[in-house]
């Protein structure tokens, strides 16, 4: 399957040890708090599922469905659909995503929880193609910074596909 990504920014092992290098710094800004993690779906899956068991204390799980449609409508068109379980008043939510890119997503989706005042939110994304932002959005927890290609694997995907390559590697779109 590697054989054809050629050009692989971060293998399953750098991943990992990435996470867990997160995971120390997520856990010692939180232990002993009530901690709501916020997955946007579905680019953060393989992520949160991974990030969430390198935390060594017990935190409560909450989705949402976050969409940009780039190509199908004017830019800044987001689908935004909760999922939550829970009323996010007062509690310390932490958003994850798979990848901040203009900023439009993120700042769609915190102006949306704020609705909720929470007692706190943060935000960590694995990947940051910081060169891209055109939106200012705070971001306290980022894996990798990348640079300005299409990256797949690892959750993230190009049309639908890919998001369970164990590796993120940068593809040429259109093919
Ligand atoms: P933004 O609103 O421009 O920051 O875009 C964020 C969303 O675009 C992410 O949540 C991804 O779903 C998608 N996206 C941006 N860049 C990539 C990429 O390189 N690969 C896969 N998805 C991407
Ligand atoms: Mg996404």
């Amino acid at each position: 399957m590697q054989n054809e990504f050629e050009d692989i920014l971060y293998t399953a092992e750098q991943i990992q040890e990435r996470v867990r290098e997160l995971a120390l710094e997520i856990d010692s800004e939180y232990r002993g708090k009530d901690l709501t993690i916020v997955g946007v779906l579905s680019g953060s899956l393989i992520f949160m599922a991974d990030l969430i068991r390198y935390l060594p204390f017990p935190v409560r799980l909450d989705f949402l469905t976050a969409r940009s449609y780039r190509d199908a409508v004017p830019d800044g068109e987001i689908e935004y659909v909760e999922h939550f379980r829970e009323d996010l008043t007062d509690r310390h939510v932490l958003l994850i995503d798979d990848i901040i890119d203009t900023g439009g997503t993120m700042k769609c989706v915190c102006k949306n929880i704020m609705r909720y005042s929470p007692a706190s939110l943060a935000v960590c994304v694995l990947l940051d193609k910081s060169v891209r932002r055109e939106v200012e959005v705070s971001v306290d927890w980022t894996g990798f910074v990348v640079p300005d290609k299409f990256v797949v694997g690892y959750g993230l995907d190009y049309n639908g596909r890919h998001r369970n390559l164990p590796f993120i590697a940068a593809i040429q779109e259109g093919l």
